[in-house]
């Protein structure tokens, strides 16, 4: 399932709404943690992976992650593959992305990084929070079906997967 927001407490709850206790997590754009604590509440046996390439994170997330065993922040940019394959590379499976670089951010490069993360990492749900995206979905007229049931997009298989991690394939069954 691929859900849409932009108001900051309907992503939230939307979070709440599809979280399983078990599920691995991926969220970026963590910010100091505030979603990021919504998340951890929910789970038990999960875990939780949040990233983020601003300097205000490091601080307020380094020491989040130091009192929980099950998260993880990586400092980095989530438009590298390098960034990708990093977090490719720590998990079995990831079953829930959540994706916040700022509601108001380019929708282009939102909607790049869902591609290209979720083509990858195949999650069950993936929530989204920008405005231009809504506008987009609620404005286009469309006269054909394409729907995918997961949280990525079915019909476009693995073409989103960047070369650099496929190859990463040859080692590894976690990527198709
Ligand atoms: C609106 S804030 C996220 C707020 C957070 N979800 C919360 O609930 O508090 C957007 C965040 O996305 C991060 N961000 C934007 N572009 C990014 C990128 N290319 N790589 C990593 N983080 C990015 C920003 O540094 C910022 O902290």
């Amino acid at each position: 399932m691929i859900k849409l927001s932009y108001d900051m407490k309907v992503y939230r709850q939307h979070l709440r709404e599809v979280l399983r206790k078990t599920d691995n997590v991926v969220e970026l754009g963590c910010h100091v943690g505030k979603t990021s604590e919504v998340i951890m509440y929910k789970l038990t046996t999960g875990s939780l992976i949040g990233l983020d390439n601003s300097p205000e994170a490091i601080e307020p997330m380094e020491r989040l992650s130091k009192y929980n065993d099950n998260f993880t922040f990586i400092s980095g940019d989530v438009r590298l593959h390098e960034t990708l394959e990093t977090v490719a590379k720590m998990i079995d499976r990831c079953d829930v992305l959540s994706i916040d670089l700022g509601g108001g951010y380019h929708p282009d490069t939102v909607f790049k990084v869902f591609y290209i993360w979720s083509s990858t990492l195949k999650p069950r749900d993936v929530l989204i929070r920008n405005q231009g995206l809504i506008d987009f979905v609620n404005t286009a007229e469309l006269d054909e079906t394409f729907s995918s049931n997961e949280g990525w997009l079915e019909s476009c298989g693995s073409q989103g997967i960047p070369p650099q991690v496929r190859e990463f394939s040859l080692w590894t069954d976690k990527i198709e």
